[in-house]
């Protein structure tokens, strides 16, 4: 008899975003007339930069002669992927990382998913709430929590982030956990962490032999050049950090998926005694056990990233989206409402003391716009919920100007 995994059984019906799409599609379906405008999950809406596009057709030509036909690549990415990435995101700002130290992916979500993996089954997970629920998730499809209560599981430890701690909760006396995912510029809050609060979790992480996922996946709508712009940037993190990258919300790659891990050599976890062990090797033979490569087009494709034209398109579509993130903050403020993110990211999380679920339902019937509702990503989403800045701009203005007409 095959038997399921019981943790499944843990897990909400469905996935977050999944659950809103069928909602949306119900609603659509009993009004098939109405416009609706999506600024619910974060997926771009912008064409690739033509620099992008040209070397992804380059690519493919490639793939078209034998002289130049690729079959598998290394699973880590190409050396021409993995060096650019590692001077134009890394030693371009002072942070001493390898080629080598980087793997490239699929996307952030499915390495953020995964590489709980390689941890023990009773690692006490720490996450920030509200939390990109893929890291709750997956930790919970492990085994590693028991079931969930009032929108939180038992066995994992939650980081509050209220309007209190302005969205960045730090560690604190008493804290105890082993993996602790990070996420700044935030999802869903877009708050930012300072160099300061970054230190304190790398210091604790050091002294506690602890872990840091860090998902940056959000890090090119940074404009305040105070902000790290990753982990290690921080004085120690090589030691005790991961980070996380993506192409989606940067150049557009949401459809096109690409990302990637970054682990130095120095990175030290511990064996079931208690020994030191390298992490880098761990992951190595993971990603070669499970993943074949990125498509050698996509590579190259996310490669034209990191040339001067590229670099210039990214930041005018990230510009673009940040100017959209600007209405929208400016759009609510203008209600009254308490709102933070859409400054250095593309979401803002809304303060609107109502239901998350009845806000979402409110929005949706009234002002034809889907947003995402705070409780979705954890208890302390309740009476919160996110708008995306991913959109074009003249449905961002009417979605606007909708959203107004129904909250006021
Ligand atoms: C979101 O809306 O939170 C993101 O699009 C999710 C993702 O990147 O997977």
């Amino acid at each position: 008899m095959i038997r399921i995994n019981k943790n499944y059984s843990k897990l909400q019906a469905s996935y977050l975003f999944s659950n809103i799409a069928k909602r949306v599609a119900q609603f659509q379906e009993g009004n098939p007339d109405r416009e609706l405008i999506k600024l619910g999950i974060g997926d771009v809406t912008r064409a690739l930069p033509s620099s992008v596009i040209a070397a992804f057709h380059e690519g493919v030509d490639d793939m078209a002669r034998e002289s130049t036909f690729k079959g598998y690549g290394p699973e880590q990415g190409y050396p021409f992927l993995r060096e650019a990435i590692a001077e134009g995101d890394f030693r371009s700002r002072g942070c001493n990382i390898a080629a080598g130290d980087v793997f490239v992916s699929d996307g952030a979500k499915c390495d953020t998913g995964n590489f709980q993996e390689l941890f023990a089954d009773d690692a006490v997970i720490a996450v920030p709430d509200p939390v990109y629920p893929v890291y709750v998730d997956t930790n919970v499809m492990a085994g590693r929590t028991g079931y969930s209560e009032n929108g939180r599981y038992e066995g994992i430890v939650y980081l509050e982030s209220t309007e209190e701690n302005n969205y960045v909760p730090l560690p604190y006396d008493g804290l105890r956990a082993d993996l602790i995912y990070l996420c700044f510029p935030n999802n869903p809050t877009g708050a930012t962490a300072t160099r300061a609060q970054l230190e304190s979790w790398v210091d604790w992480a050091l002294a506690n032999k602890a872990l840091i996922l860090f998902d940056a996946a959000y890090v090119s709508f940074i404009r305040d050049e105070s902000l790290p712009h990753s982990i290690f940037e921080i004085e120690g993190a090589s030691r005790c950090c991961v980070e996380f990258r993506s192409f989606s919300k940067n150049a557009g790659f949401t459809g096109t998926r690409c990302g990637y891990v970054v682990i130095t050599d120095e990175c030290t976890v511990y064996d079931g005694e208690g020994n030191p062990c390298p992490l880098k090797p761990l992951w190595n033979r993971r990603h070669t056990t499970k993943f074949n490569g990125t498509s050698y087009p996509v590579q190259k494709a996310a490669a034209a990233v990191y040339t001067e034209e590229g670099k210039k398109q990214v930041r005018e579509l990230t510009d673009y989206y940040l100017e959209n993130a600007k209405i929208i903050r400016e759009g609510v403020q203008s209600l009254g409402y308490h709102c933070v993110g859409g400054d250095n990211s593309p979401y803002i999380w809304v303060k609107s003391g109502m239901d998350s679920w009845e806000a979402f339902d409110m929005l949706l019937s009234k002002a034809g716009v889907v947003i995402t509702p705070g409780s979705g990503f954890g208890k302390c989403g309740d009476g919160y919920f996110r708008i995306s800045a991913f959109n074009d701009r003249d449905k961002v203005i009417k979605a606007m100007e909708k959203i107004k007409l129904a909250l006021s």
